[in-house]
């Protein structure tokens, strides 16, 4: 297909838009909503165009017009330089301190906008809410009111059940805005840092995290592996260091739920590793109204990091003053949608997954006990179960708990276990174990294995933003 931009003669596939026909030709058109890897979207209008067809001219957004036979485009005629300047002073009068909004208003000769909107930082571009659904695929936040009160949140603006924390969309944010926002915690390499330098202690490590010991731990609680979670929370509670735990209990339909814990029966019936991501916040929430304070929380990666960001910005502190929370972060190389994987294991194995008396991930195998008898297949015949967000989890160690827990790199019927913090060390000092020590480069490999997976997604978004 040919059709000329700005005198260029530009041959180019039957699709896609004219904003890509014009960069594969070397052409710039200013964009701020657009990103290549997310559908178009067509909101901010700064990608404006003048077209012509069948003799008649009009403008169009070029990220979303697609190319067509014969099309005369033009992308600075004097008009449409006119219809971005003015698109440009509004931007710059909403967000009149974003860096961003300035350079491109410096760009048509704004300095100093006429109109005098109130100040925010959001622009609207909508770019946040597209890469968590598209990309990411948890569609934590969305768009929510009309007209002026139109801003971007989580539903009913209350704290995310489903955000990961992976900070997708704090990168793809042309402002601070996103990250800004009560309810959606983005956690970006900076805030890693941070919250490493405000609640953990240790040696830094590339691969696990700052941590200040790591072994294999065996406990006489029969659980998963070598039952550590299970006897740091009976201990935690019989010794009066918490008040109770948000754990997640198998439940007969739908696999398991977080429930919150105060005595030793609740913290056995939890026993054993459950490979789902069950929301724990609204629990934890729970447990804080009814007066719970000293919590220790068993999370994922994700949920850990969530829970992390809102103690670093004091989300706990205002709302509860008193509270002290505790984190035990599990191991995760991914985790599987519930009801994917219970028909999967139907079709594999012909068995009830709500019947199983164990579900396990080790060595790259998935093996379910039901009845005394195992059934096992290769962890890749469940690629298509892995909940969406795990693709962009980079973390395999929940390097920002106070305790971590999984069972890489430990001997047979041992947990592994890396102190990250003083409270976590507190709260292991009381617990009865046997150490070994830990195969270090088995957890090592994984790690990086995990992190090299999220990079590769990572990138894709920002190469998206250096068009
Ligand atoms: S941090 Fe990730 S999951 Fe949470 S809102 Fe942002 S993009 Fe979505
Ligand atoms: S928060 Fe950022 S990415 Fe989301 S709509 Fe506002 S400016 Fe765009
Ligand atoms: S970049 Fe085309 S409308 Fe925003």
């Amino acid at each position: 297909m040919i059709l000329k931009i700005d005198d260029h003669q530009i041959e180019t596939e039957a699709s896609g838009s004219i904003l890509e026909a014009a960069r594969s030709a070397g052409i710039y058109i200013p964009t701020l909503c657009h990103h290549p890897s997310l559908e178009p979207y067509g909101s901010c209008r700064l990608c404006t165009v003048e077209i012509e067809k069948n003799g008649r001219k009009r403008f169009v957004t070029a990220c979303n017009y697609p190319v067509e036979e014969g099309l005369i485009v033009k992308t600075r005629s004097p008009e449409v330089l006119d219809i971005r300047k003015m698109i440009a002073e509004l931007l710059l009068a909403r967000c009149s301190g974003e860096k961003r909004l300035q350079d491109l208003a410096r760009e048509y000769g704004i300095f100093e906008p006429r109109f005098k909107l109130d100040e925010e930082k959001c622009t609207l571009c909508g770019l946040c809410c597209r890469v968590c659904e598209e990309l990411v695929g948890v569609s934590a936040i969305n768009f929510y009111n009309r007209g002026t009160e139109r801003d971007v949140g989580t539903p009913y603006g209350e704290l995310s059940e489903d955000c990961i924390g992976c900070g997708a969309c704090a990168l793809v944010c042309p402002t601070n805005a996103i990250s800004e926002q009560r309810n959606i915690f983005p956690v970006t390499s900076k805030d890693y840092k941070e919250i490493e330098k405000g609640f953990l202690n240790g040696e830094p490590d590339d691969d696990l995290g700052l941590f200040s010991e790591l072994f294999a731990a065996e406990t006489n609680i029969e659980g998963q592996d070598g039952g550590i979670v299970t006897a740091l929370l009976a201990k935690g509670i019989e010794m009066g260091l918490l008040d109770a735990a948000v754990v997640v209990q198998n439940r007969e339909i739908y696999g398991a739920k977080a429930a919150v814990v105060d005595d030793i029966e609740g913290i056995l019936e939890a026993k054993g590793t459950k490979y789902m991501r069950v929301p724990v916040m609204p629990r934890l929430i729970d447990a804080l109204k009814k007066g719970k304070r000293r919590i220790a929380v068993v999370g994922t990666p994700c949920q850990v990091r969530v829970i992390r960001k809102l103690q670093q910005r004091g989300y706990f502190k205002d709302e509860f003053a008193d509270a002290e929370i505790i984190l035990l972060g599990l191991f995760c190389f991914e985790s599987f949608d519930y009801r994917s994987l219970r028909t999967r294991s139907k079709e594999l194995f012909g068995i009830d997954l709500d019947e199983a008396n164990k579900i396990q991930i080790a060595k790259g195998k998935y093996i379910v006990a039901i009845g005394g008898k195992n059934y096992s297949c290769s962890v890749r015949e469940l690629e298509h179960d892995v909940r969406e967000g795990c693709r962009f989890c980079g973390d395999l160690v929940s390097r920002l708990a106070d305790i971590s827990i999984g069972s890489i790199g430990s001997p047979n019927g041992y947990s592994t276990v890396i102190v990250r913090s003083d409270r976590g060390k507190k709260l292991l000092d009381g617990v009865q174990f046997t150490r070994k020590e830990i195969d270090r480069e088995e957890i090592v490999k994984l790690a990086r294995l995990k992190r090299r997976n999220a990079d590769k997604n990572f990138l894709k978004i920002g190469d998206g933003l250096a068009g």
